[in-house]
C-alpha cells in the first residue's frame, strides 16, 4: 500500500480541560496548549488529538455540540485555535480534533428547528418514532447512558431518539441532507488547517429499520441492543461515501474512527485502504479481564479486575497480524473513558515507576499507532474522587445505588468506582509542585492529585525518569526496526509478554513481565554477546542464558546489525 504520513505517526491525546489553564478559571484551554506545546514536542510525539472544544452545553464534556463552527468560549476563541494549529504546525506537530457526528446536543439550532414538528425542514435530520401504543416507549431499547434510548418531544406526540444522554439527539445518516452538512463541517475545519479527525462513535451511524424490539425480553425491561444500533451494514456505506469526499478534497487527511465494540473482523473492514472508510479504529476490546471473580448482577467494566493477560496476547497479536499491513492497529493503555492503566494493571504503591514503563514498552513496540494519554509519561495514576456526588460519568450513579440495595458497604463501592470510571482518567495535569501542581491558579474543575515525585518538573531533572524513559521509548518507536518491522509473539508463560521486531538482519526482543515477582526466561542468543540492550527498567539482569525480569521488569534487546536500521548510537544504553 501507498505510505501515508498517519502510518508512523505518534499520537498524544490532549484533554483540553484537564492540561493547562491560562485564565484561571480553574478549566483547562487552548491557550493553555500553546503554552504547552514545546513540552509536547519534547516527548516526540508526531500528532495532537485534542478532545471536543467546540460550543456545547458540556452535558457530556463537549460530546454534546451545539455549533460546530466555533470554539466553546470555556476553551478559547477561533482565532486561538487557529493560533494553536499554526504553531503546532511550526514545531512540526500534526493535530487532529474530535469529531462526534453520530449525535448534536439538543441545544443544536437543527434539533431546536426539528422540535417545532414533523413538518419542519429539519425534522428529518433527526430520528424520531412513535410510541406502540398511547404512552408506551416505541421499543425495549437501552442508552448507553442508562435508561431508554427515546425521549418525549415537549410539545408532539413523537419519540426522538439518542443513544447517549437525552441531551445528545442521534442525527439521521440516511438523509443526504445531514451528510452534506457533516461533511461542510470537516472541510471547514480542514481549510483551517487540522490534519485530521478522530471519529467519535461512528460505528453507531446506523440503527434498524422499523426499530424491533430485542426478543424474548419481559415486558417493560430495557436493554442494551448493539445488534440493532452498532455496525450495522449501513455504518460502513456512509463513512465511506464521507470519507471519499473528504479525501478528494484533503488526499492527507487522517481519519481514526472510534469503533469500541468492534472485532477484528470489522476493525479490518473499516481500516481496509481498498474500503476507503477510516485509516484506523480504535477499538475497545483488547483489554480482558478475568471476570470470574466479579458480581454478574452489576456491570462487569464497573468492577475492578485483573487483566487476563493470555486472552490480551491472542487478541493484540491477531490484531498486529491483521492490521499490521494497513498501518498497524492503535496502541493504547487509556483514553478519557476509561481508568489510567497504571493503576488498573501496574502497582502504584509498590512499582508505579517500573510498571508504568513496563505498559509503554510493551504496547507502544508493537507495531501500529501509539495514543498516549496526556499524563501517562509522568505515571499519573487514577483521580481519586471522594465522594459519589463528585463522579460526572452518568453510569456511577447507577451503579452505586444498585450495589448499595446489594449491599455493598458505601466504601467499597467508591473504590470501585474510584478504580474502573472514566472519571478517574480526567485529573488535571500535574506540572509542578506549586498550588494546583501548576495546572492553574484556582481550583482545577476535576480534583487533583498532588504528589511530590509524579510531576513534569520533578521528572524532566532526573534521568531515569518515567518521562525520560518515554522520550527514549518514543524515539526508538520511530526507527524503521519498530515503524516497518514484522512482529512474532513468542510464546512464554502467562506472567510474560514476549514478542520479536525483525527487519533485515535485526531482532529486537521485547520482554515484559505483568507480575510483581521476578520471573526468569532463557534464550540462547544472550551467551553469543552480539546484541544491544536498547531499553531497561529496574530489577532486570543478565546470566549466561538466563534473563531475569525483576517485578513489572521490561527489557528490549536488538540482535544482529543492520546499518540503515540501526538505532542512534547516543540512546543505546549499554549495560542492564
Ligand atoms: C465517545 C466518547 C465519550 C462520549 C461518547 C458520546 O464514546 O469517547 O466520551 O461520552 O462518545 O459522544
Amino acid at each position: 500500500m501507498s505510505e501515508k504520513w498517519w502510518q508512523e505517526a505518534i499520537v498524544y491525546q490532549v484533554y483540553p480541560r484537564s492540561f493547562q489553564d491560562s485564565n484561571g478559571d480553574g478549566v483547562g484551554d487552548l491557550r493553555g496548549v500553546i503554552q504547552r506545546l514545546d513540552y509536547i514536542q519534547s516527548l516526540g510525539v508526531s500528532v495532537i488529538w485534542l478532545n471536543p472544544i467546540f460550543v456545547s452545553p458540556q452535558i457530556d464534556n463537549g460530546y454534546d455540540v451545539s455549533n460546530y463552527y466555533a470554539i466553546d468560549p470555556l476553551f478559547g476563541t477561533i482565532e486561538d485555535a487557529e493560533e494553536l494549529i499554526e504553531k503546532a504546525h511550526q514545531y512540526g506537530l500534526k493535530v487532529i480534533f474530535d469529531f462526534v457526528l453520530n449525535h448534536t446536543s439538543d441545544q443544536h439550532p437543527w434539533f431546536q428547528e426539528a422540535l417545532k414538528g414533523p413538518d419542519n425542514p429539519y425534522r428529518d435530520y433527526y430520528l424520531w418514532a412513535d410510541g406502540k401504543t398511547a404512552g408506551q416507549l416505541p421499543n425495549n431499547w437501552a442508552s448507553f447512558f442508562g435508561g431508554t434510548v427515546w425521549e418525549k418531544e415537549p410539545a408532539g406526540n413523537q419519540y426522538y431518539f439518542h443513544l447517549f444522554a437525552k441531551e445528545m439527539p442521534d442525527l439521521n445518516w440516511n438523509n443526504p441532507e445531514v451528510q452534506l452538512s457533516m461533511l461542510d463541517i470537516a472541510t471547514f475545519w480542514m481549510d483551517k488547517g487540522v490534519d485530521g479527525f478522530r471519529l467519535d462513535a461512528f460505528i453507531h451511524m446506523d440503527k434498524e429499520a422499523g426499530y424491533p424490539d430485542v426478543p424474548n425480553i419481559v415486558d417493560g425491561q430495557i436493554v442494551l441492543a448493539e445488534e440493532y444500533y452498532a455496525n450495522l451494514p449501513k455504518v460502513n456505506h456512509y463513512m465511506k461515501n464521507f470519507a471519499q469526499a473528504l479525501r478528494k478534497q484533503y488526499p492527507d487527511v487522517f481519519l481514526v474512527g472510534e469503533a469500541a465494540s468492534a472485532n477484528i473482523d470489522l476493525a479490518v473492514n473499516y481500516s481496509d485502504p481498498l474500503n476507503e472508510a477510516c485509516d484506523a479504529v480504535i477499538t475497545f476490546r483488547y483489554f480482558s479481564e478475568d471476570d470470574t471473580k466479579k458480581d454478574v448482577r452489576l456491570p462487569l467494566t464497573m468492577q475492578s479486575g485483573k487483566l487476563d493477560l493470555k486472552a490480551f496476547k491472542a487478541t493484540m497479536s491477531e490484531w498486529q497480524d491483521r492490521l499490521g499491513d494497513f498501518g498497524g492497529p492503535t496502541l493504547y493503555w487509556n483514553n478519557h473513558d476509561m481508568a489510567r492503566a497504571v493503576s488498573r494493571f501496574g502497582d502504584v504503591i509498590h512499582y508505579r515507576d517500573n510498571s508504568s514503563k513496563m505498559l509503554a514498552t510493551l504496547m507502544y513496540l508493537q507495531k501500529g499507532i501509539p495514543f498516549i494519554l496526556n499524563g501517562e509519561e509522568i505515571g499519573m495514576k487514577n483521580l481519586e474522587i471522594p465522594t459519589i456526588d463528585k463522579f460526572e460519568a452518568p453510569e456511577a450513579k447507577g451503579f452505586y445505588e444498585k450495589a448499595l440495595a446489594l449491599g455493598y458497604s458505601k466504601e467499597h463501592i467508591l473504590r470501585e468506582l474510584n478504580a474502573t470510571s472514566k472519571d478517574a482518567s480526567r485529573g488535571v495535569m500535574q506540572w509542578d509542585d506549586s498550588v494546583f501542581a501548576g495546572f492553574s491558579t484556582s481550583p482545577p474543575w476535576s480534583g487533583v492529585n498532588q504528589e511530590a515525585d509524579y510531576h513534569v518538573a520533578a521528572q524532566e531533572a532526573d534521568e531515569k525518569s518515567i518521562l525520560n524513559y518515554y522520550r527514549k521509548l518514543l524515539n526508538y518507536k520511530q526507527t524503521p526496526l519498530f515503524t516497518k518491522g514484522s512482529f512474532k509473539l513468542i510464546e512464554t508463560n502467562d506472567q510474560l509478554y514476549c514478542y520479536e521486531r525483525t527487519l533485515g538482519k535485526q531482532t529486537a526482543l521485547v520482554c515484559c513481565n505483568f507480575t510483581d515477582q521476578p520471573v526468569f526466561f532463557e534464550d540462547e542468543r544472550f551467551t553469543e554477546e552480539n546484541f544491544t540492550v536498547l531499553l531497561t527498567n529496574d530489577f532486570n539482569s543478565l546470566e549466561g542464558k538466563l534473563g531475569k525480569l525483576g517485578p513489572y521488569g521490561a527489557a528490549v534487546l536488538v540482535f544482529g546489525t543492520d546499518e540503515e536500521n540501526e538505532p542512534h548510537e547516543e540512546n543505546r544504553i549499554s549495560v542492564f
